[in-house]
């Protein structure tokens, strides 16, 4: 009979009567001469003598000649001396034994095994400023910040505390997927936005990056744009964009078209009717936009299908081709007419919302200023987008960070290439409310380009819901950072994970009894160095990094308030909801007013 002990030798196996004689006497020897070290010091105290030599010491106490033991030393002041030091040689026993320990490779650990990885030192400081250096013309010569290298990711894991500070650099995308309440926002997106050198894109279904974040940015000089047309911060409009501004060509407006179709939240409907709907979108964007009309004309032609104003505005401006495809829409059968019609009036329903076209029509204040992606892109200006999930503004924060991140792109061919400083795209709940239907597309380069994307989630599988199976594999793909945190219940993405996280060999040992005798073997099993149940387990503040090129790493994460800025961010945050709360306030006294 066989039975498997685990991979540690059992006390008892290991403990054998030579060994234990050996060590009762090497530990006579040592309580001897830690004794005798200890009469040396109360004789040194006492200006009195001792036995020469330990041996003699032991000797002496043994057969109870105290008085040449320790002669003209008190024996209190011996006794407790010597007390004294057998306490130290303990403690420092103890704490070695304590380090020893922590040190000790535990056989299967997966800190352990995750740790012998030379190649991470890719992402450590030194490295990443190099590259950095290499990516920003304008850093060549100083000494950059840590701000300035790239976006700090955590401290590598360690069987012992944390190992060195690791970072994304400015060619890296990053996606990142956590639990609801497992620190989406806290280690990731308010740190990342207040740690960004250039502009910042910033989205949230709270008001919680913006409180966190937006008065710091704008003490380090950024201009800080809110959107936020459901009021969750209740701060007063102070802006306006003009989706339609610059809308040229059937590309831009079916690109416009898509972010509105992709919020269907009726999957079969977004499948059936959903391209003929944003055929519809986009024709109508394009009437409005060429003849210098808003969102409010495609509100209203989409409300009243048989009218013929886009199609005669469409033919005036040369767009005969979509002119034609429109009348077809219209001239279909009614069943089709009206299934695409209401696809498309599901889609763009945030055009019924006054409170929602304000902010994107132009206003009846005509001094309220209107918002420049060209001018944002070269800038270190700071654009939140907030709405809550899935509502109907969703479409227009997913169509605002893809037009500000194209902006971006375009000035960076300008310069050669790459933008400079570089511009970060957090996108917090990016499956909720900024759904930009070719994210997967974008981060196959927005990279080279000098713009960091990333895309927070709290699943896989939501980037499935938004983007499909192949889209959400293509950008998980694309990404050069994942970071996996607390939290991921997939199944099957937990086993896709322990499979690249590898194997490892672990000793087993095991007992036999045979013939009233046990023996011990050991033997090496391989095994997962993660097994998905860990990996779904991960406890939060800990991740799992995927970079590309580089053995996976366990990571931990350091959410704002166990920074180093928590007292400046606090303060911060506390004003923003206090503003938040007497805007509230007021909004609800006025209303109780009015009504
Ligand atoms: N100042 C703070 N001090 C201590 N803990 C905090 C602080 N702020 C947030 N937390 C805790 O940190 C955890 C993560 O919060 P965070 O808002 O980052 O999660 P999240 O993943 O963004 O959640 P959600 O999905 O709701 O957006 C929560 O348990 C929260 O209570
Ligand atoms: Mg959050």
């Amino acid at each position: 009979m066989s039975r498997a002990l685990g991979p540690r030798a059992s006390a008892t196996a290991a403990a054998s009567v030579p060994w234990t004689v050996l060590a009762c006497c090497w530990s006579a020897v040592g309580l001897a001469m830690l004794g005798w070290a200890g009469a040396r010091v109360a004789a040194w105290f006492s200006g009195g003598t001792t036995a020469r030599s330990w041996w003699m010491f032991f000797k002496d106490v043994l057969a109870g000649r105290t008085t040449q033991a320790w002669p003209h030393t008190p024996t209190p002041l011996v006794a407790v001396c010597v007390a004294a030091v057998y306490l130290l040689a303990v403690g420092s026993g103890v704490a070695a034994w304590v380090i020893i320990q922590r040190r000790r490779p535990v056989p299967g650990d997966p800190v352990a095994a995750l740790g012998d990885n030379p190649a991470i030192t890719a992402l450590t400081r030194s490295p990443v400023a190099q590259r950095a250096t290499r990516l920003r013309p304008c850093l060549t010569g100083t000494n950059p910040r840590i701000e300035d290298i790239g976006l700090s990711l955590g401290r590598l894991m360690r069987q012992a505390g944390t190992g060195p500070e690791v970072f994304a650099s400015w060619e890296d995308t990053l996606v990142a997927c956590m639990a609801p309440r497992s620190g989406k926002t806290t280690v990731l997106a308010i740190p990342f936005v207040l740690s960004a050198p250039g502009a910042v894109i910033a989205t949230s279904n709270k008001a919680d990056l913006w409180a966190a974040t937006a008065t710091i940015r704008a003490d380090q000089g950024s201009q800080v744009w809110l959107f936020d047309p459901q009021r969750i911060t209740h701060q007063p409009q102070k802006w306006w964009w003009n989706p339609l501004a610059g809308l040229h060509t059937v590309e831009e407006a079916d690109r416009l078209a898509g972010h509105f179709v992709l919020t269907v939240a009726d999957d079969k409907k977004r499948d059936l009717w959903g391209p003929a709907a944003q055929d519809l979108l986009a024709a109508l964007f394009l009437a409005a936009a060429t003849s210098g009309g808003s969102l409010h004309d495609v509100g209203q032609w989409l409300a009243e299908p048989a009218v013929p104003t886009p199609i005669e505005l469409l033919t005036k401006a040369g767009f005969a081709a979509m002119a034609v495809s429109l009348r077809g829409a219209q001239n279909g059968a009614v069943e089709t007419r009206d299934g695409i019609y209401q696809t498309a009036r599901t889609a763009a329903r945030c055009l019924t919302d006054p409170d929602i076209t304000a902010w994107v029509t132009p206003p009846r204040d005509r001094r309220l200023p209107s918002f420049s992606p060209d001018e944002f892109a070269a800038s270190q200006d700071t654009l939140y987008l907030l709405s809550k999930s899935r509502s109907a503004a969703a479409p227009l924060i997913a169509a605002l960070s893809d037009t500000a991140m194209r902006a971006a792109e375009r000035r960076a061919e300008r310069m050669g290439g790459r933008l400079d400083p570089p511009l970060a795209a957090v996108l917090d709940e990016a499956a909720n409310i900024c759904r930009i239907a070719d994210l997967p597309d974008l981060y196959s380069h927005l990279g080279s380009r000098g713009i960091t994307p990333v895309t927070i989630l709290q699943s896989y599988e939501q980037g499935i819901g938004v983007w499909g199976e192949h889209g959400m594999a293509a950008l998980w793909g694309a990404a050069t950072i994942k970071i996996i945190g607390a939290g991921v219940d997939s199944p099957r993405l937990t086993r896709d994970l322990a499979t690249l996280v590898g194997q490892h060999d672990v000793p087993v040992r095991s007992v036999s009894y045979s013939d009233g005798r046990a023996s011990e073997q050991v033997s090496l099993r391989r095994q997962d160095i993660l097994e998905p149940a860990a990996i779904r387990a991960l406890p939060p503040g800990t991740a799992l990094l995927l970079a590309t090129g580089i053995k996976p790493a366990l990571i931990r994460l350091t959410p704002w308030y166990a920074g180093p800025r928590s007292a400046e961010i606090t303060e911060c945050r506390d004003h923003a909801e206090r503003a938040i709360r007497q805007a509230a306030t007021a909004a609800a006294r006025q209303w109780l007013e009015a009504s």
